[in-house]
Formats: C-alpha cells, sequence, structure tokens
C-alpha cells in the first residue's frame, strides 16, 4: 500500500532524530512491500525564522492531508524571550488543536538490559510497563480567558482550566479501552479533593467504569500519583490524566526509563481499538535538548519507536510495528547504546543507532 507522511522535524535535535525515524519507516515499507510518499515541513522556531510564524497555512494543509504526522520538537534558547509576540511551542500547540488529536499516548516500558541506566534501584523498576494518557486540547493549554493585564493593585495573569464532560469522556474511554487490552487496570488522575474540573472528572470515570466492568478504576489523586510512580512504579497499567497533568506526570515517569531519548508518543483523535483507525502526530517525548543540537549524538530511538506507533494506530500495519519494535530490542540486546543510555566511551551516535536499527528490520 501507498501512504503519505508528512515529517515536521522542527527545532535543535529534532530534524536528527526524525531522519532516523523516516529511515525505519523506509525499512519497514521494503520488508513488507508498503511505498510512503514523504513531505517536508518547517514548524516551530525554524518556521518563525523563514516565514514569521511557528505554523504556517501550509503546513496547516499538510498536517490535515496526510495519513500521519511525523514530529520531532520545538523550541530553543534562541526563541525564549518571554515578551516575544510569537514563540515555536504555539506550533505545536496550533497543530494538535488544528488535528484534533485529544490523546496523548505515552508508553513507559523498562527494558532490562538499561535498568542499570536508571537512576532508579533496579527492584523498583522490575515489571513496569505503563501507558500515560495524556488529555491534549484542553485545559489550562487552551481555554479562555487567558492573559496578562495591568490593573491599579498591580500586574494580574490568568489562565483557565475547563473542561466540558465531553471532552473528559472520550479521553478516559481511549484509556478504558487500552487497559482492556492489557493488564485491566486503570487509575485515573485527578485533584477531586480542591478542584472543580476534576470533581467532573471523577464523576464521568465513575460512570465510564459501570460500560467497562471487566476493567479495574481507581481514582488517585495528582500528587500521591507523583510520589507512587517513583515509589511503587510496576503498580500503575493505564493512567489517564487532564492536560497539564499528564505533561508533568508523563516527565517524571520517563525517568523510569533511563532515558527520555527512548520514549515515544502518539497523539491521536480517536479511539485506537482493533480495525478503527485515528488520525495521529507521532512525536518522541523528549525536547529539542539544544546542548547536543547538531553533533550527531542524539538518542534516536523516540522516533523510531513512535513510528511504530504511527504503523499500528494510524496506518494499520500491526505486524510492521511489531517488527520495528523488536528491531529496537534487538540492538539493545545486542549492547549498542547511545551517550545517553550509558554508552561510555563506546557509545554510536544518532546515525550508527539508525543504522543498526535499519539492519535488524531488515534482517527479520
Ligand atoms: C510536551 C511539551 C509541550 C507541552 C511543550 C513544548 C509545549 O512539554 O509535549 O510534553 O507542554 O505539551
Ligand atoms: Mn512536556
Amino acid at each position: 500500500m501507498e501512504f503519505s507522511i508528512a515529517v515536521l522535524g522542527g527545532d535543535g535535535i529534532g530534524p536528527e532524530v526524525t531522519g532516523q525515524g523516516v529511515r525505519a519507516l523506509e525499512a519497514a515499507g521494503r520488508a513488507f512491500g508498503h511505498s510512503f510518499s514523504l513531505s517536508y515541513g518547517d514548524i516551530g522556531g525554524v518556521s518563525i525564522d523563514k516565514h514569521g510564524v511557528p505554523f504556517t497555512d501550509e503546513v496547516r494543509a499538510m498536517s490535515g492531508g496526510n495519513d500521519a504526522v511525523l514530529f520531532g520538537a520545538v523550541g530553543g534558547p534562541q526563541w525564549d524571550d518571554p515578551n516575544a509576540a510569537v514563540r515555536p511551542e504555539q506550533g505545536l500547540l496550533d497543530i494538535r488543536a488544528h488535528m484534533g488529536v485529544f490523546a496523548n499516548i505515552r508508553p513507559v516500558k523498562v527494558y532490562p538490559w538499561l535498568a542499570e541506566s536508571s537512576v532508579l534501584k533496579p527492584g523498583v523498576l522490575e515489571g513496569v510497563d505503563m501507558v500515560v494518557v495524556r488529555e491534549l486540547t484542553g485545559g489550562l493549554y487552551y481555554a479562555e480567558p487567558r492573559g496578562r493585564r495591568e490593573t491599579p493593585g498591580g500586574i494580574i495573569a490568568e489562565d483557565t482550566m475547563r473542561y466540558t464532560e465531553g471532552e473528559i469522556e472520550r479521553v478516559l474511554r481511549i484509556g478504558f479501552e487500552l487497559a482492556r487490552g492489557r493488564r485491566k487496570k486503570l487509575t485515573s488522575v485527578d485533584k477531586a479533593n480542591v478542584l472543580e474540573c476534576s470533581r467532573l472528572w471523577r464523576a464521568v470515570a465513575t460512570r465510564l467504569g459501570r460500560e467497562y466492568p471487566d476493567v479495574e478504576l481507581e481514582h488517585v489523586l495528582v500528587d500521591a500519583c507523583a510520589m507512587q510512580l517513583i515509589q511503587y512504579p510496576a503498580r500503575f497499567d493505564v493512567i489517564v490524566a487532564e492536560n497539564t497533568f499528564g505533561d508533568i506526570l508523563t516527565d517524571e515517569a520517563s525517568v523510569l526509563a533511563a532515558s527520555m531519548g527512548l520514549l515515544p508518543s502518539a497523539s491521536l483523535a480517536g479511539v485506537p481499538v482493533a480495525g478503527q483507525l485515528s488520525v495521529g502526530m507521532y512525536e518522541p517525548i523528549h525536547g529539542t535538548a539544544p546542548d547536543i543540537a547538531g553533533r550527531g549524538i542524539a538518542n534516536p530511538i523516540g522516533s523510531i519507536l513512535s513510528v511504530a506507533m504511527m504503523l499500528r494506530y494510524s496506518l494499520g500495519l500491526t505486524e510492521e510495528a511489531a517488527a520495528v519494535e523488536r528491531a529496537v530490542e534487538q540492538t539493545l540486546e545486542a549492547g549498542f547504546r547511545t551517550a545517553d543510555i550509558g554508552g561510555g566511551a563506546s557509545a554510536v551516535g544518532t546515525v550508527e543507532m539508525g543504522d543498526r536499527i535499519v539492519a535488524a528490520i531488515e534482517e527479520n
């Protein structure tokens, strides 16, 4: 089959790692007889520099007109002026909203060969295998009113947390569906002891739970969840959280996996259950890492595993997705390491890691 993919590398290490993601995609295409037509666009800081805005009409059209989007990362110190009229991050928020990708799926898995590279004790990490579903197009990131104004009593800044029942239900449903295909446990995260949005969130989770009697539902307050993620991470199967809570918890959870550089994500506009494909944007969870950008040492695995998620959720190519994941595991098992996962003096670079994984995809 032929698929069309938009590739938006963005800033910093974004284009380098995305380049290896594309190579893995093409290797899977060769191995299984698919072809991909790729179109490249600018987003974030690079787009501000070239076009004056972080998200152009051209990229807007690309993001809706393809089977999926492969995204790198946006941002960097050169665009960090807090008074700047436009920021790279706005490009990311705009494309998420434009594509309607309301659920961000972030799997966190600990590879046995890397447990030693984590800052946590290997015993704590045993059996860690969770998926965090983060609400992505609502809450504090988008709701109005927001802004800053001068008042006689001083400057006031304000953001709004608002959720509709429908927004809460659709993202929780994704969590329940994913849990059904896994260990059947769902942790709904909220701050229902304080926030009105969280009380609605909890009520919707409880109501939806009745539709999924086979899934064990628990409610955990976000502060307690932050603690348990480090203390007993293996107890979690699927976690669902609103936008800001999910942003914070997933950076925390990434520490379990030895390096953020390993972790992929899928942002979906629909429920990813058997046979139902969703429009999606796929990106590693790490940022632009300006300190190592252009040095050829970034870990491309987060992008390559994001390609595997794309194959599964947007293209319906399950076997192909598994082949890419297996190739990553074989490469790690064979001992190849980038600098971030303990490569030390014998660390491989971005392209060599890509070469190894491509070779493993082609051999299988
Ligand atoms: C993420 C990032 C973004 C977010 C930033 C870059 C706007 O931290 O994808 O987790 O907060 O959503
Ligand atoms: Mn984040």
